[in-house]
Formats: structure tokens, sequence, C-alpha cells
């Protein structure tokens, strides 16, 4: 299956760039300033005070800079940074060896937290509450523990999935971020300091087109970016400005709003063949041949933010915008029920799960 340009999971070839491109201290470090002047605050406490920074939840959508900022955390304070992941510690054994191996202050990142199994989730209460893990051994009458003390450390977790996380494992953090899509400016600088590491020529006007079409994440923004490299290098003198930006853009399908045509597809589904909707995700999904969880996980989130599509009780809903962006009329029996909605902000998260 091709590869989506605008899918803002992390492929493979993301991988590679990602290490050069990748900031590693809070000033580099762009938009997201809220969460920003908190973690420097926190930083400076846990430095003046000689204590490890208590612990952080990250989360929000892929791509926005959770594994980012766990790692400029852990350079700040000066500490090596142990990274895992869910769906990697299988088993109690498998964490309390990780556990084993921390020295004072050190990070440990755990990614999609919230695929922890259960009884790996169980010991980490007391890790990371009382800085040990009980250890039962034997059986019936014979069975006893051993308590494994731990230095202080700080446990991040990222998530893309808040609602997914048991209560008392997000109880146990001090500080929940979570991170937003960047606005407009943010997205440019984050392109143009990018274009720079990739030794790449960029225009003001460039690095803004790409911000406009990358959905307020800097994953899809430096993917973009590749691409548009690619392109100036053959046909362009090796310069990105506006219009070397737009054709590049154009050609891999993304439109001015930021949309591919899997998102097309989408909404002339919902318009064309169930009557402008409501149609539920899976009889969406297979009306165009995608899986549902990526409708969900991938498409739908910006077309939210866009006001593109509503959810609702019984299912996704094409707006008068997305009638609009496509140019086909919006039917006047529609515009009568019609419910004025407020369009959601690139700036607002559509945290619900289903
Ligand atoms: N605030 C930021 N400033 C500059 N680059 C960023 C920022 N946030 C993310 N990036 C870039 O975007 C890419 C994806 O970020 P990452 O931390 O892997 O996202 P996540 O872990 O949330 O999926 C990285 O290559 C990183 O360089
Ligand atoms: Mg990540």
């Amino acid at each position: 299956m091709l590869q989506r340009a605008i899918d803002p999971t992390k492929y493979p070839e993301d991988d590679i760039q990602e290490a050069t491109v990748r900031p590693k201290r809070l000033d580099e470090y762009i938009g997201q300033d809220q969460i920003k002047d908190r973690v420097k605050v926190i930083i400076e406490a846990a430095k003046a005070r000689g204590e490890a920074i208590d612990h952080i939840l990250l989360y929000g959508p892929p791509g926005l800079g959770k594994t980012t900022l766990a790692t400029i955390i852990a350079n700040e304070m000066g500490v090596k940074i142990h990274s895992t992941s869910g769906p990697a510690i299988e088993r109690p054994g498998d964490v309390a060896s990780i556990l084993s191996k921390l020295q004072p202050f050190e990070v440990l990142f755990i990614d999609e937290i919230h695929r922890l199994p259960r009884p790996v989730e169980e010991m980490l209460y007391s890790a990371m509450e009382d800085f040990k893990v009980d250890f039962v051994y034997g059986k019936g009458p014979n069975a006893g523990t051993v308590t494994l003390p731990l230095p202080p450390f700080t446990l991040i977790g990222a998530t893309t999935r808040l609602a997914l996380l048991s209560s008392p494992l997000r109880g146990r953090f001090g500080d929940i971020f979570r991170l937003e899509y960047q606005d407009i400016d943010s997205m440019a600088a984050i392109v143009k300091r990018a274009a720079n590491i990739l030794k790449v020529g960029i225009t003001d006007e460039g690095a803004l087109e790409i911000a406009r079409r990358s959905r307020g994440t800097p994953r899809v923004a430096i993917r973009l970016l590749r691409r548009v490299r690619d392109y100036a290098q053959v046909r362009a003198d090796h310069l990105i400005d506006h219009e070397t930006a737009c054709k590049a853009l154009d050609i891999q399908g993304v439109d001015e709003l930021g949309l591919d045509e899997v998102d097309r597809r989408i909404l002339l589904a919902i318009i064309e063949k169930f009557d402008g909707g409501p149609v539920g995700l899976e009889t969406l999904a297979a009306s165009i041949s995608e899986e549902p969880d990526t409708i969900m996980d991938v498409y739908e989130p910006y077309l939210l933010i866009l006001g593109f599509i509503q959810r609702t009780p019984r299912g996704r809903v094409a707006t008068r915008r997305a009638y609009d962006h496509l140019s086909i009329p919006y039917p006047e029996s529609k515009s009568k029920t019609e419910n004025n909605t407020e369009q959601p902000t690139l700036w607002e998260n559509n945290e619900d799960d289903e």
C-alpha cells in the first residue's frame, strides 16, 4: 500500500531523517510554549533541589513531538534516557530488569504507555510511587516477597489515547501535558529549521506553503519538506520557493489545506454515496476500501478540526464546508435543518475515543 505523505504515524523512512532533524535542547523546540515554560520551571526546580523530576505524561496525536520532548527533558537534566514502549514490555520481569538498570535521576521513557499489559502496569505503581518493586516468589505457604529498592528516577510516558489509560496509572504522574497541533508560524519555523539542517535553500513563502499543508503536525511537515526538496533538486535548482513548493505538493496530491486523495474520497463518499450522512464508520470505511482504524486515527481528526465532518450519535456527517471545498452545491433540503456549529480550530483537540 502506498505510503501516504500526510499520515502522521511514523514510517521507516522517517527514522533516518528524524535522528538528524530532531531538536536536542529545549530552546530548539519550536512552539508548544505553555508546555515549554512549565518544563523549564520543573527542570530548574528539580536541579535546585537535587531531585529527580516528577513523572510526566505526554499525550496528543502522533507526530506532534512527544518523543522529542522526552529526549529533550533528559538532555536538559543531563541524564540518560532509556526508551521502550508499552507493547515491547510483555512481563513484569521485563520491566523489573529495565528498572534495575536505572541510575539516580535517569529517565525511563515508555511510548504507547496505554498498551502496557496489566501486571506490568501494576508493578510500575510502586516503582513510581515509592521507588521500589516487590517480587513474589514461590507458591502457597512457601511464597514470599523480596523488595528491590530503586534510585529516584523519572518516568515519562507518551500516549495518543489518554482515554485508554487506567486512572491509577494516570494518577501517578505529577504532570500531564497535552501537545497541541502547531499553529502556522511555528510550523513554518519548524520547516525552515529542518531545511537548514537538510541543507536545502527555502524562501519564507516556500516554508509557509509547506507549513500550511502539513496539518499542524511537525512530522508531516518534515516529510513533505523532504519530498519537496527532491523536486527542487531536479526541477528548481535546489531552491524551494513558493512556486516550487506548490508544484511539488500538488504532485504529491496534497491540496492547499493539506488534504490528500483519501481525505477527498472520504468526503465524496459521505456526500455522494450516503447523501451527506450520517453514516457509520464501518460502513464508510467499507465503501472506500480503507480500514476503519486508519480513517479514525489518520484522516478523521484533521477533517473534524477543519469542520468538514461532524460526529453525531448516528454517524459521520459532511458539513457545508466540505461541500464548498469540493465545489459541490450544498443541498437546499439540508440548509433548513443545518445547525450552526462553531468551526473548531487547530488548537482544540479531539480527545474522545470510540
Ligand atoms: N516543537 C518542535 N520543534 C521542532 N521539531 C519538532 C517539534 N516537534 C516535533 N518535531 C519534529 O517532528 C518529528 C516528529 O516528532 P516526534 O517527537 O517523533 O513525535 P511523536 O513522538 O509525538 O509522534 C521529529 O522529527 C521532530 O524533529
Ligand atoms: Mg513518538
